[in-house]
Protein backbone atom coordinates (compact mmCIF):
# COMPACT_ATOMS: atom_id res chain seq x y z
CA UNK A 1 0.00 0.00 0.00
CA UNK A 2 1.12 3.47 -1.08
CA UNK A 3 -0.08 6.58 0.45
CA UNK A 4 -0.45 9.40 -1.97
CA UNK A 5 0.34 7.85 -4.55
CA UNK A 6 -1.55 10.13 -6.95
CA UNK A 7 1.77 12.34 -7.42
CA UNK A 8 5.62 13.01 -6.83
CA UNK A 9 7.15 10.56 -4.24
CA UNK A 10 4.34 8.23 -3.95
CA UNK A 11 3.69 7.88 -7.22
CA UNK A 12 7.38 6.81 -7.92
CA UNK A 13 7.11 4.68 -5.14
CA UNK A 14 4.03 2.99 -6.75
CA UNK A 15 5.71 2.75 -9.72
CA UNK A 16 8.70 1.01 -7.94
CA UNK A 17 6.92 -1.51 -5.83
CA UNK A 18 5.13 -2.44 -9.27
CA UNK A 19 8.62 -3.01 -11.33
CA UNK A 20 9.27 -5.30 -7.90
CA UNK A 21 6.18 -7.51 -8.63
CA UNK A 22 4.27 -5.95 -5.56
CA UNK A 23 0.05 -5.81 -6.35
CA UNK A 24 -0.80 -2.45 -4.86
CA UNK A 25 -3.38 -0.04 -3.12
CA UNK A 26 -3.06 3.02 -4.78
CA UNK A 27 -4.51 5.73 -2.03
CA UNK A 28 -5.40 9.59 -2.40
CA UNK A 29 -7.67 11.80 -3.19
CA UNK A 30 -7.36 12.05 -6.78
CA UNK A 31 -9.34 9.65 -8.19
CA UNK A 32 -8.48 10.48 -11.73
CA UNK A 33 -4.68 10.47 -11.03
CA UNK A 34 -4.92 7.18 -9.35
CA UNK A 35 -6.85 5.67 -12.16
CA UNK A 36 -4.34 7.03 -14.55
CA UNK A 37 -1.56 5.47 -12.48
CA UNK A 38 -3.53 2.05 -12.49
CA UNK A 39 -3.70 2.09 -16.28
CA UNK A 40 -0.07 1.71 -16.08
CA UNK A 41 1.13 -0.57 -13.12
CA UNK A 42 -2.39 -2.10 -12.18
CA UNK A 43 -3.10 -2.30 -8.46
CA UNK A 44 -6.55 -1.20 -6.91
CA UNK A 45 -7.81 2.47 -6.22
CA UNK A 46 -8.75 3.06 -2.79
CA UNK A 47 -10.20 6.72 -2.79
CA UNK A 48 -9.63 8.35 0.48
CA UNK A 49 -8.79 11.25 2.49
CA UNK A 50 -6.48 10.88 5.27
CA UNK A 51 -6.74 13.82 6.83
CA UNK A 52 -10.03 13.15 8.72
CA UNK A 53 -11.38 9.88 11.07
CA UNK A 54 -13.54 8.39 8.64
CA UNK A 55 -11.13 8.12 5.41
CA UNK A 56 -8.46 7.08 8.32
CA UNK A 57 -11.18 4.07 9.29
CA UNK A 58 -12.17 3.24 5.47
CA UNK A 59 -8.02 2.45 5.02
CA UNK A 60 -7.36 1.23 8.04
CA UNK A 61 -10.46 -1.82 6.63
CA UNK A 62 -8.71 -2.05 3.43
CA UNK A 63 -5.39 -3.27 5.02
CA UNK A 64 -6.98 -5.67 7.92
CA UNK A 65 -9.45 -7.11 4.85
CA UNK A 66 -6.18 -7.57 2.96
CA UNK A 67 -4.51 -9.41 5.30
CA UNK A 68 -1.56 -9.83 4.13
CA UNK A 69 0.33 -5.53 2.87
CA UNK A 70 3.74 -6.92 2.50
CA UNK A 71 4.59 -3.35 2.64
CA UNK A 72 3.35 -0.52 4.02
CA UNK A 73 4.32 3.46 2.24
CA UNK A 74 3.26 6.14 4.69
CA UNK A 75 3.63 8.89 2.14
CA UNK A 76 0.71 11.16 2.30
CA UNK A 77 1.85 14.55 3.10
CA UNK A 78 1.34 18.19 2.53
CA UNK A 79 2.53 21.51 3.49
CA UNK A 80 1.35 24.71 4.88
CA UNK A 81 1.47 28.26 4.89
CA UNK A 82 2.08 30.55 7.14
CA UNK A 83 3.37 31.49 10.51
CA UNK A 84 1.30 29.04 12.99
CA UNK A 85 -1.00 31.38 14.98
CA UNK A 86 -1.83 33.04 11.39
CA UNK A 87 -2.05 29.90 9.26
CA UNK A 88 -5.36 28.44 8.67
CA UNK A 89 -6.52 26.16 12.16
CA UNK A 90 -7.62 23.66 9.11
CA UNK A 91 -4.73 23.03 7.30
CA UNK A 92 -2.82 22.32 10.94
CA UNK A 93 -5.46 20.04 11.73
CA UNK A 94 -4.94 18.40 8.67
CA UNK A 95 -1.40 18.43 8.39
CA UNK A 96 -1.88 15.86 12.05
CA UNK A 97 -3.96 13.97 10.48
CA UNK A 98 -2.53 13.01 7.65
CA UNK A 99 0.84 12.98 9.02
CA UNK A 100 0.72 11.53 12.37
CA UNK A 101 -2.81 9.96 13.01
CA UNK A 102 -2.42 8.23 9.62
CA UNK A 103 0.79 7.09 9.69
CA UNK A 104 -0.11 5.85 13.31
CA UNK A 105 -3.39 3.90 12.97
CA UNK A 106 -2.30 2.43 9.55
CA UNK A 107 0.85 0.89 10.79
CA UNK A 108 -1.09 0.19 13.69
CA UNK A 109 -3.39 -2.10 10.88
CA UNK A 110 -0.68 -3.58 9.05
CA UNK A 111 2.02 -4.32 11.91
CA UNK A 112 0.19 -7.01 13.75
CA UNK A 113 0.05 -9.70 10.43
CA UNK A 114 3.59 -8.67 9.53
CA UNK A 115 4.81 -9.82 12.54
CA UNK A 116 3.17 -13.22 12.71
CA UNK A 117 4.67 -13.85 9.02
CA UNK A 118 8.04 -12.64 10.48
CA UNK A 119 8.30 -10.15 7.20
CA UNK A 120 7.55 -7.00 5.65
CA UNK A 121 8.11 -3.58 5.56
CA UNK A 122 6.75 -0.21 6.80
CA UNK A 123 7.89 3.17 5.27
CA UNK A 124 7.36 6.51 6.70
CA UNK A 125 8.21 8.94 4.23
CA UNK A 126 9.14 11.86 6.62
CA UNK A 127 11.82 14.74 6.00
CA UNK A 128 15.38 16.56 6.82
CA UNK A 129 12.91 19.13 8.35
CA UNK A 130 12.00 16.22 10.88
CA UNK A 131 16.46 17.29 12.05
CA UNK A 132 16.03 21.01 12.63
CA UNK A 133 13.47 22.99 13.59
CA UNK A 134 13.25 24.70 10.71
CA UNK A 135 11.20 28.34 11.94
CA UNK A 136 8.72 30.06 11.32
CA UNK A 137 6.11 28.88 8.39
CA UNK A 138 6.87 25.42 8.85
CA UNK A 139 6.26 24.63 13.02
CA UNK A 140 3.64 22.01 12.33
CA UNK A 141 5.69 20.52 9.22
CA UNK A 142 8.85 20.01 11.14
CA UNK A 143 7.04 18.85 14.52
CA UNK A 144 5.27 16.39 12.49
CA UNK A 145 8.05 14.90 10.78
CA UNK A 146 10.03 15.15 13.99
CA UNK A 147 7.12 12.74 15.59
CA UNK A 148 7.20 10.11 12.37
CA UNK A 149 10.94 9.92 13.07
CA UNK A 150 10.79 8.90 17.06
CA UNK A 151 7.95 7.22 16.14
CA UNK A 152 9.42 4.78 13.45
CA UNK A 153 12.71 4.70 15.67
CA UNK A 154 10.81 3.47 18.54
CA UNK A 155 8.80 0.57 16.29
CA UNK A 156 12.36 -0.48 15.30
CA UNK A 157 13.50 -0.77 18.58
CA UNK A 158 10.34 -2.63 19.70
CA UNK A 159 10.76 -5.12 16.02
CA UNK A 160 14.45 -5.67 17.12
CA UNK A 161 13.32 -6.96 20.77
CA UNK A 162 11.40 -9.37 19.34
CA UNK A 163 14.01 -10.47 16.73
CA UNK A 164 11.43 -9.86 14.24
CA UNK A 165 12.29 -9.98 10.77
CA UNK A 166 9.68 -6.87 9.92
CA UNK A 167 11.88 -3.56 8.46
CA UNK A 168 10.96 -0.23 9.12
CA UNK A 169 12.32 3.15 7.58
CA UNK A 170 11.87 6.65 8.15
CA UNK A 171 12.72 8.40 4.80
CA UNK A 172 14.02 12.05 4.91
CA UNK A 173 14.37 13.62 1.94
CA UNK A 174 15.49 16.97 0.98
CA UNK A 175 13.94 19.29 -2.07
CA UNK A 176 12.56 16.83 -4.14
CA UNK A 177 10.94 17.84 -7.40
CA UNK A 178 6.58 17.04 -7.15
CA UNK A 179 3.70 18.90 -6.18
CA UNK A 180 4.48 20.00 -2.84
CA UNK A 181 5.70 23.32 -3.17
CA UNK A 182 3.43 24.57 -5.75
CA UNK A 183 0.69 23.27 -3.63
CA UNK A 184 1.67 25.03 -0.55
CA UNK A 185 2.65 27.99 -3.04
CA UNK A 186 6.28 28.26 -1.99
CA UNK A 187 8.45 29.98 -4.10
CA UNK A 188 11.24 27.77 -4.96
CA UNK A 189 12.89 29.46 -7.58
CA UNK A 190 15.92 30.56 -5.37
CA UNK A 191 16.98 27.19 -4.26
CA UNK A 192 20.34 25.99 -5.90
CA UNK A 193 19.84 22.80 -8.76
CA UNK A 194 22.18 21.17 -6.63
CA UNK A 195 19.90 20.74 -3.62
CA UNK A 196 16.83 19.00 -5.74
CA UNK A 197 16.79 15.34 -6.36
CA UNK A 198 13.86 13.45 -8.60
CA UNK A 199 11.44 11.32 -6.93
CA UNK A 200 12.76 8.32 -9.05
CA UNK A 201 15.91 9.41 -7.12
CA UNK A 202 14.43 9.37 -3.29
CA UNK A 203 12.51 6.03 -3.90
CA UNK A 204 15.56 4.13 -5.30
CA UNK A 205 17.32 5.36 -2.21
CA UNK A 206 14.96 4.55 0.17
CA UNK A 207 14.27 1.00 -1.45
CA UNK A 208 18.02 0.99 -1.47
CA UNK A 209 18.40 1.49 2.14
CA UNK A 210 15.28 -0.47 2.86
CA UNK A 211 17.37 -4.22 1.33
CA UNK A 212 20.05 -2.68 3.95
CA UNK A 213 17.88 -2.67 6.69
CA UNK A 214 18.52 1.21 6.98
CA UNK A 215 16.26 2.59 9.68
CA UNK A 216 17.05 6.55 8.37
CA UNK A 217 17.21 6.83 4.73
CA UNK A 218 18.75 10.39 4.09
CA UNK A 219 18.91 10.61 -0.01
CA UNK A 220 21.93 12.50 -1.15
CA UNK A 221 25.28 13.80 0.33
CA UNK A 222 24.76 17.12 1.34
CA UNK A 223 21.46 16.54 3.31
CA UNK A 224 23.49 13.42 4.89
CA UNK A 225 26.19 15.64 5.74
CA UNK A 226 23.70 18.09 6.82
CA UNK A 227 21.72 16.02 9.32
CA UNK A 228 24.94 14.25 10.79
CA UNK A 229 26.62 17.74 11.77
CA UNK A 230 23.92 19.66 13.06
CA UNK A 231 23.52 17.14 15.58
CA UNK A 232 27.54 18.10 16.72
CA UNK A 233 26.81 22.51 16.27
CA UNK A 234 24.78 23.94 18.96
CA UNK A 235 21.24 24.37 19.00
CA UNK A 236 21.23 28.25 18.19
CA UNK A 237 23.58 27.91 15.11
CA UNK A 238 21.24 25.37 13.66
CA UNK A 239 18.16 27.79 14.41
CA UNK A 240 19.92 30.46 12.82
CA UNK A 241 20.63 28.63 9.95
CA UNK A 242 17.15 27.06 9.61
CA UNK A 243 15.54 30.49 9.79
CA UNK A 244 17.58 32.24 7.21
CA UNK A 245 16.32 29.99 4.89
CA UNK A 246 13.07 29.57 5.34
CA UNK A 247 12.62 33.35 5.35
CA UNK A 248 14.45 33.38 2.21
CA UNK A 249 11.91 30.78 0.65
CA UNK A 250 8.93 30.78 2.32
CA UNK A 251 9.27 34.76 1.60
CA UNK A 252 7.37 34.97 5.35
CA UNK A 253 6.35 39.74 6.08
N1 LIG B 1 8.86 17.37 -2.17
C1 LIG B 1 9.73 17.60 -1.20
O1 LIG B 1 10.62 18.47 -1.33
C2 LIG B 1 9.67 16.77 0.05
C3 LIG B 1 10.76 16.80 0.92
C4 LIG B 1 10.73 16.05 2.08
C5 LIG B 1 9.63 15.26 2.36
N2 LIG B 1 8.57 15.25 1.51
C6 LIG B 1 7.41 14.40 1.86
O2 LIG B 1 7.16 13.49 0.80
C7 LIG B 1 5.79 13.08 0.87
C8 LIG B 1 5.19 13.10 -0.52
O3 LIG B 1 5.15 14.44 -0.99
P1 LIG B 1 5.53 14.87 -2.48
O4 LIG B 1 6.74 15.69 -2.41
O5 LIG B 1 5.50 13.71 -3.37
O6 LIG B 1 4.31 15.89 -2.76
P2 LIG B 1 3.02 15.79 -3.70
O7 LIG B 1 3.41 15.55 -5.11
O8 LIG B 1 2.23 17.01 -3.38
O9 LIG B 1 2.26 14.49 -3.16
C9 LIG B 1 1.55 14.47 -1.95
C10 LIG B 1 0.65 13.26 -1.95
O10 LIG B 1 -0.06 13.22 -0.70
C11 LIG B 1 -1.43 13.06 -0.97
N3 LIG B 1 -2.26 13.69 0.06
C12 LIG B 1 -2.17 14.96 0.53
N4 LIG B 1 -3.17 15.19 1.41
C13 LIG B 1 -3.89 14.04 1.48
C14 LIG B 1 -5.05 13.66 2.19
N5 LIG B 1 -5.71 14.53 2.98
N6 LIG B 1 -5.52 12.39 2.06
C15 LIG B 1 -4.89 11.52 1.23
N7 LIG B 1 -3.80 11.82 0.53
C16 LIG B 1 -3.31 13.08 0.64
C17 LIG B 1 -1.66 13.72 -2.33
O11 LIG B 1 -2.78 13.13 -2.98
P3 LIG B 1 -4.21 13.81 -3.23
O12 LIG B 1 -3.98 15.29 -3.33
O13 LIG B 1 -4.68 13.18 -4.50
O14 LIG B 1 -5.01 13.40 -2.05
C18 LIG B 1 -0.38 13.33 -3.06
O15 LIG B 1 -0.52 12.06 -3.65
C19 LIG B 1 5.10 14.01 1.87
O16 LIG B 1 4.92 13.33 3.08
C20 LIG B 1 6.10 15.16 2.03
O17 LIG B 1 6.01 15.75 3.31
C21 LIG B 1 8.56 15.98 0.36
Amino acid sequence: MVTGASSGIGAAFARALAECGYDLLLVARREDRLRQLQQEIGGEVVVSDLANDAGIQAVERRIESAGNVDMLVNNAGLGTKGRFWEADELGQDAMHHVHVIATMRLTHAALPPMVARNRGAVINVSSVAAFAQTGAGSVSYSATKAWMNSFTEGIALELKDVNSGVRVQALCPGFTVSEFHKAVGMDVSGIPKSLWSSAEEVVDASLRGLARNELYVIPGWRYKAWAAIQKTLPRELVQTVARGSIKKFRKLK
